[in-house]
Parts: structure tokens; sequence; C-alpha cells
């Protein structure tokens, strides 16, 4: 298949479980990539892995609006131009109630989760191609309550207010704007969450959250993968605004 031919994208969190996934399917559908995270050796290790040609790294902290402008810049010389934006990267923060939850991890989580989409959004958009896609990250977060995640959960509300204007504000450049609503997945972010609800036996966590979801299991970072895919594709061409839900039933249990 190749759906993305030509087409310049760009992916944060590209070296997370779902990014990876992500860049994978894309460049296997003919796009040219660009990854963007905040540690190199991890960047450099996704892009060995991958083995495509048409694969590049630009290492950013996506709260900073200076890292941000870099790796938009670095796209545009790398490349010549941006098609699809994969705003992608988050932080799961701590497994705490509200009234024991640090205010330090709850700032850093909404500068990384919230402010870092909103970056994106603004310096991504004045550059990319009309008729361009941008996918936002939310998750089943962004939907429904989950004890113990507030930050998380709270900034992944947020991002569908600002997909929700950003897809507004673009429509009539012919720029697509939706959010992606994951529901647990198989990467390093689940993990870190089953250990810190469940320090001593993470596997009880992980029965836990499947128990909550009609199909009986996580997610692959392959399946989310393919629904960005639809997104980014012109196979989606008339669908923005929207919150694509992708849980094996979470939210409707
Ligand atoms: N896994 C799930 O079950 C699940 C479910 C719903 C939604 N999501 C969302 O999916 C997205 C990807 O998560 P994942 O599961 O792929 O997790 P992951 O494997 O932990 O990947 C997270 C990615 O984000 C990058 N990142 C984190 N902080 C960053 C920062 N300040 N600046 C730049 N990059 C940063 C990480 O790279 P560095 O660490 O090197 O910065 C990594 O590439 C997140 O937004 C997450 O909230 C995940």
């Amino acid at each position: 298949m190749n759906l993305l031919k030509n087409k310049v994208v760009l992916i944060t969190g590209g070296s997370g479980g779902i990014g990876k996934a992500t860049a994978k399917l894309f460049a296997a559908n003919g796009a040219q990539v660009m990854l963007v995270g905040s540690t190199e050796s991890k960047l450099k290790q996704t892009i060995e892995e991958l083995d495509f040609p048409n694969i590049s790294y630009s290492v950013a902290d996506v709260s900073r609006s200076e890292d941000t402008k870099r790796y938009v810049s670095d796209t545009l010389s790398r490349f010549g131009k941006i098609d699809i934006f994969f705003n992608n990267a988050g932080i799961e923060g701590e497994s705490k109630p509200i009234e024991a939850y640090s205010e330090k991890m709850f700032d850093r989580v909404i500068e990384v989760n919230l402010k870092g989409v909103w970056l994106g959004c603004q310096f991504v958009l004045p550059k990319i191609s009309d008729g361009g896609s941008v996918i936002i990250t939310s998750s089943v977060a962004g939907i429904k309550g989950f004890k113990g995640l507030g930050a998380y959960v709270a900034s992944k509300h947020a991002v569908v207010g600002i997909m929700r204007v950003a897809a507004l504000e673009n429509a009539h450049r012919n720029i697509r704007v939706n959010t992606i609503h994951p529901g647990p997945v198989h990467t390093r972010m689940m993990r870190a969450i089953e250990k810190q609800i469940a320090p001593d036996n993470p596997k009880e966590a992980q029965k836990g959250f499947e128990a909550a979801i009609p199909f009986g299991r996580y997610a692959e970072a392959n399946e989310i993968a393919e629904t960005v895919l639809f997104l980014a594709s012109d196979q989606s061409a008339y669908i923005t605004g929207t919150t694509q839900v992708i849980d094996g039933g979470m939210c409707i249990a």
C-alpha cells in the first residue's frame, strides 16, 4: 500500500511504542518521516530498528517553545514540507488520588501532554501544507475518568478542546484535525502505570484493566497505528473535528 506516497510526516513521541509503530506503518506506505523525542539515544535506536531510508530525527522537549520551533525547522530543512503531524508525545505522571498528587508532577504532566500539544499546533499549523492532517493523541482518559490519574485525565480531556478549535481555525485550508483515544496499549507507558498501581504484582493491575475491556485484552501498538494511518490519509478526507476511540469497547462498558 502506498497511502502516503511523497507525504512528509512529523511524529512527536516517535521513539515510544505508539509513535514507533506508526512510523513503521507510515514509512511502509511511502512517507518520509521525522521523529521527535527528548532522548537522542532512543531516537537513534528507533531509526536503526526501523531501517527505512527516509527517516530522520530531531531531539526536542515538546513542552518548550524553542525546542518546538527547532523540530519544525529541522523537518523543513530535511524534507522541505510537512503534510501530516502526529502530535503524540505524552507522559503518564503519578498514580495517586488528587489529594496526594504532587504539584510538581501535575505541572509536568500538563506541560508535556497539554502545552506540548498546544505548542505543536501553534508552530506546525502555519507551516503544514494545505490539505494536511493533524492527529492528536488523547486517550480513553480523555473521555472518562480513571481513579489516581487526575493530571493525565485532565490533560487528555483538554487536548480535545485544542483539537476542536484547531479544526475550526484551519478548515478553510482543508486541514483536518482529529483526536485518537486509545484504551490500554502494550507499551512502556502501561507497564509503568501497572507498576505504580501494584508495585509487587503489576500483572494483577493489568488483569484489572483487561477486565474493564469488553475485548478482554490491551491493544497492540500497530492497531493504533492503523487508525492513525486512516486519519492521515485521503481515505478520511471528509473527517475533521472528531474523537476516534480505539479501545476494544472500554468506553461503553
Ligand atoms: N500506552 C497506552 O496505553 C496509551 C493509551 C492511550 C493513550 N496513550 C498516549 O499515547 C501517546 C504515546 O504513548 P506510548 O504508549 O507510545 O508511550 P511511550 O512508549 O512511553 O512513548 C512516549 C513517547 O513520548 C516521548 N516523550 C515523552 N516526553 C516527552 C517530551 N517532554 N518531549 C518530547 N518527547 C517526549 C518519549 O520519548 P522520550 O522519553 O525520549 O522523551 C516517547 O517517544 C502518549 O500521548 C500517551 O499518553 C497511550
